[in-house]
């Protein structure tokens, strides 16, 4: 038989987490026997679940979704570059001399959504809004691809300030939101990784930072289009994408780290979008 690789995502709540089905995908593409379960977890608990479950011979590593992802960047051996910036860990990967890596592969799953849909970022004026812990865990990635700008605005503006401070690069800038009124020509790509999607809110940003060719991208999704892409919409935006391959592109990260196999993530978002 063939040997089960072991997986599990924590978090609080977790029924809603697509991530076993994502993962079972996966595995049918690598051809490898799987288990993949969700595991609720407390904030007492957490730590000793965490143990407990990596310990298992058969145990890869696991995901880490919210409110676990801070703690277990303390808690890892070694933490990734990406997630030393993030001061997150969204996955574990547990080594052949039984310590553990943190990384953060949310970065790399919105890089790669963004390659997949044709967005260029080399050389790209890049507006990201939020400034909370999504905002934080893309930002290396956003780096390696070398815009020639990245504007973070944040409603609540130090926070923003806090965040351009974690990469000193004269090309990263912290703004309040109110300050994009000063904002003179629209960016070619505007990331919006506030939770204001997920309550129906619109950032309040000027219509003037968005032209008809700009990329609008939401890191969140649903069933219809968020109110931030309707909004992009109504401006006349044509190239408007939800955060849903960029759940599949980080949960890929995650196998690729776990198994060496790179999975196809078409099949699956398409899968996805199908049962949203
Ligand atoms: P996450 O881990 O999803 O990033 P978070 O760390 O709580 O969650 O951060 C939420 C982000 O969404 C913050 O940047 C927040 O702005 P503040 O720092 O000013 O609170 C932003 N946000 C939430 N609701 C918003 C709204 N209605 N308009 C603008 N920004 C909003």
């Amino acid at each position: 038989m063939d040997l089960v690789n072991k997986l599990t995502v924590f978090g609080n709540p977790i029924a809603q987490s697509k991530s076993p089905f994502i993962h079972q995908m996966f595995a049918k593409q690598a051809g490898l026997e799987v288990e993949y379960d969700r595991t609720l977890a407390t904030k007492e608990n957490f730590i000793s679940e965490l143990s407990k479950f990596l310990a298992d011979p058969n145990a890869r590593g696991c995901n880490i979704t919210s409110p676990f992802k801070e703690q277990t960047a303390e808690w890892v051996d070694e933490l990734s570059a990406a997630a030393k910036i993030a001061g997150a860990v969204n996955t574990v990967i547990k080594k052949a001399d039984g310590t553990f890596i943190g990384g953060t592969t949310d970065g790399i799953g919105l890089v790669q959504d963004l390659q997949r849909l044709g967005v260029q970022i080399k050389g790209a004026r890049i507006l990201l809004l939020g400034a909370g812990g999504a905002a934080r865990g893309v930002l290396q990635s956003i780096f390696t691809l070398e815009p020639a700008l990245l504007v973070v605005a944040n409603r609540t503006q130090e926070k923003a300030k806090l965040l351009a401070s974690l990469i000193p690069q004269d090309n990263f800038k912290g703004v309040g939101l109110s300050q994009l009124d000063e904002v003179q020509q629209p960016f070619d790509l505007i990331l919006n990784s506030t939770s204001a999607s997920l309550t129906g809110e619109l950032p309040a940003i000027p219509d003037s930072v968005v032209s008809k060719s700009t990329w609008v991208y939401d890191m969140s999704y649903g069933d219809k289009p968020t109110v931030f892409l309707q909004h992009a919409d109504k401006l006349g935006v044509t190239n408007t994408f939800d955060g849903l391959g960029m759940l599949v592109g980080q949960a890929a990260e995650s196998f690729y780290l776990w198994t060496g196999f790179r999975p196809d993530v078409e099949p699956v978002i398409k899968a996805l979008r199908n049962n949203l």
